[in-house]
């Protein structure tokens, strides 16, 4: 008896155990929980998701740059990029002249799409900083894009609020929607599509929403951001971003990364040329 009931104790934990920490990759105990799974998985993460470079070409780049009409130099933010998927796909296209800025806040998936960016310079710009506060302006971006990541998020919808303010009017929004019995396992952390194309609509106030099958776990999901800005082009990330510690404009290149005129606080690049925004705020907060 008393073993009948230890066996069943450990199934309960260990159940336990597999839909928090595999199942649900550790979103209902918190975005530490999230990210250290992520950096736990990081030099595994290509490998179990086998994007395949046709298909990422012909079902992720190439729809991108026809609803980016005649922009072909845009600046794009990708929010978790994990090991820079959308940028590589975007910038192994011959037609894109763009530059992307792209953010994560798992350090080591950071560094993954460090070494697979590392051929195209500084036509991309890695920063280690969270989703929840974009350290940009209003408009500062052509195309916004936040892939397979709205479910990990503690705050998706205020997410989606700084993905839409930091895209100039006129904007592109990318964005997926995860789908099927996974998303079903995620109550509270997933939108069924009718619902999330009502939230973009109607609480967002975008345009044009489609939101077209993709992938078996995704929908994929475009918008624009009404409004005829003119384009912002493919800036610098010196020209556009803010301090991570005080929202200043101020910051301007030293030797190992940027110094913040109003605050002082010190953004260093890591030897990966990951720009150390997370590191910089918990200094300055000492
Ligand atoms: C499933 S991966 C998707 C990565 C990439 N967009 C892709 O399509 O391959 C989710 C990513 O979200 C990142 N992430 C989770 N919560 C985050 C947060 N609050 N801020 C920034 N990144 C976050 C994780 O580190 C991980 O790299």
């Amino acid at each position: 008896m008393t073993w009948l009931i230890f066996l069943a104790l450990a199934a309960a934990i260990g159940g336990a155990l597999w839909y928090l920490l595999i199942k649900t990759e550790g979103i209902y105990l918190g975005r530490g929980a999230v990210i250290w799974l992520y950096d736990l998985y990081a030099g595994r993460y290509d490998a179990i998701k086998q994007y395949d470079a046709a298909d990422e070409d012909v079902y992720l780049a190439q729809p991108i740059l026809e609803r980016l009409d005649c922009a072909r130099a845009p600046l794009v933010l990708d929010v978790a990029t994990g090991t820079g998927r959308l940028p590589l796909a975007l910038l192994e296209q011959p037609g894109f002249q763009g530059r992307i800025i792209a953010l994560d806040l798992s350090r080591k998936m950071l560094a993954r799409a460090a070494e697979k960016l590392a051929p195209f310079g500084d036509r991309a710009a890695l920063l280690h900083h969270p989703a929840e506060t974009l350290p940009f302006p209003d408009g500062a971006f052509d195309l916004v894009t936040c892939l397979e990541t709205l479910e990990f998020l503690m705050g998706a919808r205020a997410v989606l609020g700084e993905l839409v303010r930091v895209l100039r009017p006129g904007g592109l929004l990318v964005l997926t929607n995860r789908q099927g019995l996974d998303a079903r396992l995620m109550p509270g952390h997933t939108f069924t599509h009718e619902v999330f194309e009502r939230l973009l609509r109607d609480d967002l106030g975008l345009d044009r929403v489609e939101v077209l099958p993709w992938q078996l776990d995704y929908r994929i999901v475009y918008a624009r951001k009404p409004g005829d800005a003119v384009p912002v082009g493919a800036r610098p990330l010196e020209e556009v971003w803010r301090c991570p510690a005080c929202a200043a404009v101020d910051l301007v290149p030293v030797r190992d990364g940027w110094r913040c005129l109003a605050c002082e606080t010190l953004v260093p690049r890591g030897a990966d040329g990951v720009i150390e925004a997370v590191r910089a705020r918990r200094e300055r907060a000492r």
